[in-house]
């Protein structure tokens, strides 16, 4: 793990269950109304992420890549927050994108976004969002870079950095 930039942590993960583990991790510490945005080529672990946080974060049920849904709401027990875990890969126009209630599940303060595919709608994220980019080196190791343009975020970021590497 090494620091390139000011408000990005950079990691390789080797394996699918490095990959959730990391997400879990981030999970753990995410605030109320954060946005994670995750991007990265098809099979690059962003769903496996997006399991991670899930599970950190306290779902009541286990995210899955949604086959018919555009937005799976995940709820917690503990306060009936709810996690939008959010894929556009199959959004086809910008009609679509007005009917999927993006709006609302990216302006509820008590709940999470995650966002596979947040390019179709760039203009929609907030500056505080966390961006996981993936890039696939081969075929068990990914390389991450997770970062944010936002000094309190950042905050949150440093908490995860500290529960995922000690320092
Ligand atoms: N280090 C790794 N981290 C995550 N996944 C890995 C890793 N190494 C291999 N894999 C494999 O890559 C695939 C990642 O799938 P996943 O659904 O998480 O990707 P995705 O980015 O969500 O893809 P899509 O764009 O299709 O939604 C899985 O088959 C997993 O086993
Ligand atoms: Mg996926």
């Amino acid at each position: 793990m090494s620091i390139l930039e000011p408000l990005a942590i950079e990691c390789t993960s080797h394996s699918e269950a490095q990959t959730q583990r990391l997400g879990m991790r981030l999970g753990t510490v995410l605030p109320r109304h954060a946005i994670v945005a995750l991007q990265g080529p098809l099979g690059a672990g962003k769903t496996s992420f997006a399991r991670g946080i899930g599970i950190g974060w306290g779902a009541d049920q286990i995210l899955r890549s949604p086959t018919f849904t555009f937005i799976q709401a995940h709820h917690r027990s503990q306060d009936n927050a709810v996690l939008y875990h959010i894929d556009l890969y199959r959004v086809e126009s910008d009609a679509d994108l007005l009917t999927l209630g993006l709006e609302d599940a990216l302006s509820d303060e008590d709940g999470i976004a995650i966002i596979e595919w947040p390019e179709r709608i760039a203009d929609l994220i907030p500056p505080d969002a966390i961006y996981v980019r993936f890039a696939i080196t081969d075929e068990t190791h990914r390389q991450l870079k997770i970062a944010t343009q936002d000094t309190h975020t950042w905050q949150v970021l440093l908490k995860f950095r500290k529960l995922a590497f000690g320092v």
